[in-house]
């Protein structure tokens, strides 16, 4: 059976858009927040592929998406390159920040694929329990949203402790950004190999990187990642996701080699359509917080997004993840208005 959102990342339009969230597992839904509440340690579940597994198809049962999203997160990556990483419950990841030279030694210059293969397990099991329509995505975090982590050893309002890096020690950001570039080929090659059909790269603080930094942050490093991937597996099919690029994308899409691309919601749409759509298929970009509010403000979302993507290829999701507040009844009527819409 054709898998409708591989369809569109062919260029093929769909009559009716399919649709998934980014964040469609997590703590809105009360299945997750039972899980939860019985791991203590979120990297924990993130490396059970049973529970992991679960979590992955607890949306698709729910809500039917035609999409399955791996559960897991970006920041295993600098877990497997030997960074401490640990998420306390109050205020995010805590990493053990990259300063120096010599933290920036203590790297690995190679994932440990060891540590990686629960999650590699989690793809194979969701693969064998997904519906034949159902795409399954595999995702990594760009290098400079990493970065942004790796640096700060937390998540930080503007990022300005990786900022201030690019600036202050340019060889030394090179140098891992050419790890990071490595380490995010070879991991999604294995998320292919264990049976991923696309992956999505979330580049997630794209849009605060000067212009000048932007191509060589995060144009450069994402067309790296998507050769070194395609040198192993030629039809390997990607999703960009540089949040906040604005005008931008125009570059980002020329130059990175994307089968689609994600638009936030700050994106102005009749640009978004005639100039990023024009160039490949999108995907977004209803507001989280419309989705949080419900009600007429969230139909009227929904529609202005369906009328101006409508005419091409496109894929329905948020413009960023699900709140943790969002109310179950609300992604049950957004997915009925999106699959009524045509
Ligand atoms: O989308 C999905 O359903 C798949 C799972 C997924 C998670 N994180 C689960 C998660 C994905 C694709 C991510 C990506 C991710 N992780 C990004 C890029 C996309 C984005 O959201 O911007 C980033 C920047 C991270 C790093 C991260 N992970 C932060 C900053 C936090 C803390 C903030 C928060 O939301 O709690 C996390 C934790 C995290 N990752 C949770 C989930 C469900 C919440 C942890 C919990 O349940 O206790």
């Amino acid at each position: 059976m054709a898998k409708s959102l591989i369809e569109v990342l062919a260029g093929r339009r769909q009559t009716l858009p399919p649709i998934w969230l980014m964040r469609q597992a997590g703590r809105y839904l009360p299945e997750y927040r039972a899980l939860r509440q019985k791991i203590g340690n979120f990297l924990d579940l993130c490396l059970d592929p049973k529970l992991a597994a679960e979590v992955t198809l607890q949306p698709i049962r729910r809500f039917g998406f035609d999409a399955a999203i791996l559960f897991s997160d970006i920041l295993v990556v600098p877990y497997a390159l030997g960074q401490s990483v640990a998420f306390t419950p109050a205020d995010g990841p805590r990493l053990d920040a990259i300063a120096d030279v010599q933290s920036l030694r203590k790297l690995r210059k190679e994932l440990d694929h060891e540590r990686l293969a629960p999650v590699y397990e989690t793809i194979a099991r969701v693969k064998s329990q997904l519906p034949a329509h159902v795409t399954l995505l595999g995702f990594c975090g760009a290098p400079w949203t990493l970065a942004t982590y790796m640096i700060a050893g937390a998540g930080t309002p503007d990022q300005i402790p990786a900022r201030e890096f690019v600036y202050r020690a340019p060889q030394l950001f090179n140098e891992l950004m050419d790890v990071l570039v490595e380490a995010s080929a070879s991991y999604l090659i294995r998320q292919f190999e264990a049976g991923a059909d696309a992956v999505q790269i979330f580049d997630t603080w794209a849009g605060i990187l000067p212009d000048d930094a932007f191509d060589r942050c995060c144009i450069e490093p994402s067309a790296r990642i998507v050769a070194a991937v395609r040198a192993r597996i030629p039809n390997a099919k990607f999703i960009g996701f540089p949040r906040g690029a604005g005008s931008r994308l125009k570059r980002y899409l020329d130059a990175v080699g994307v089968d689609a691309v994600g638009l936030d919601w700050t994106i102005d749409l009749a640009f978004a359509r005639d100039e990023v759509q024009s160039r490949k298929p999108v995907q977004g970009n209803l507001d989280p917080v419309a989705l949080l509010v419900g009600g007429n403000a969230l139909d009227r979302a929904i529609d202005r997004i369906i009328d101006n993507f409508v005419a091409g290829p496109f894929i329905f999701n948020l413009g960023h993840g699900v709140l943790p507040g969002t109310p179950v009844a609300h992604v049950e009527r957004l997915v009925a208005r999106v699959r009524r819409s045509r």
